[in-house]
């Protein structure tokens, strides 16, 4: 369970402060499948790092499965980022010049998994975002649709709890967007915790609960019918 109270966040730039987030409160529990959206600046990329534990909160309290983040260091924030997150950017963050086997295989490699089992969890892996067939293929050599299917396929490696996504359809053409999508429908059928930042409310639609951040604030925050 993701757990905010009287969160801040203030970033400090020389003799410049700027508080990116303000008192915020939020919890979203185990399960969920909830986007974030906001005018650019709002603050939605500062609460992903929080929650991906990436960064710790400058006021008030972070909990992630009741664990307090903002006293932990930065070996034991890496640890729980390895245990428990997935993430999925933008741009892919994807080696270029690396096979989508080998892109998929750096997360098992930090995590000391052996040959054998490297090998069945990424062809798992792949076949599940369904790339089965281009193993050996380059990002450089795939659509941005195969390269983000490369990119959720890295970040479920070692089966995190949770899947952040900033912006994850923001370079795609909005077919290869809805596929992406569909993929984060089915992580959150298998009961995965999906939190996605977007810009496109017909994105946002197709989640169960979207949060609405404004200025640093919660704007609003609401159930709803989502958009099939
Ligand atoms: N490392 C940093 N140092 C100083 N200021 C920062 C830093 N990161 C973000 N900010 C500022 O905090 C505010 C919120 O940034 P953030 O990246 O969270 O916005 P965002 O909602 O993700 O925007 P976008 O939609 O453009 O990605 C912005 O005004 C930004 O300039
Ligand atoms: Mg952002």
């Amino acid at each position: 369970m993701i757990e905010m109270n009287a969160l801040e966040k203030t970033y400090i730039t020389g003799a410049v402060e700027f508080q990116a987030l303000k008192l915020i409160d939020l919890t979203i529990n185990k399960g969920e499948y909830v986007s974030i959206v906001g005018p650019s600046g709002s603050g939605k990329s500062t609460m992903m790092n929080i929650i991906g534990c990436l960064d710790i909160p400058t006021g008030g309290s972070y909990k992630l499965d009741g664990e307090d983040v903002g006293k932990m260091s930065s070996n034991q924030l890496a640890d729980i980022r390895n245990r428990t997150i997935g993430f999925v950017f933008q741009a892919f963050n994807l080696l270029p010049y690396a096979t989508a086997y080998e892109n998929v295989e750096v997360p098992l490699l930090f995590a000391k998994a052996n040959n054998k089992e490297r090998e069945r969890r990424i062809i798992e892996l792949l076949n599940g975002v369904g790339l089965g067939n281009k193993l050996n293929n380059k990002p450089t050599e795939m659509s941005g649709g195969g390269r983000q299917r490369v990119a959720i396929a890295r970040a479920l490696a070692c089966n995190p709890d949770i899947i952040l996504a900033d912006e994850p359809t923001g370079n795609l053409d909005t077919a290869s967007g809805s596929e992406i999508v569909k993929i984060f429908d089915e992580l959150h059928e298998m009961g995965k915790t999906v939190v996605m930042i977007t810009h496109d409310m017909s994105i946002a639609d197709k989640t169960d609960r979207i949060i609405k951040i404004r200025d640093g604030l919660i704007e609003s925050d609401g159930y709803h019918k989502k958009a099939s």
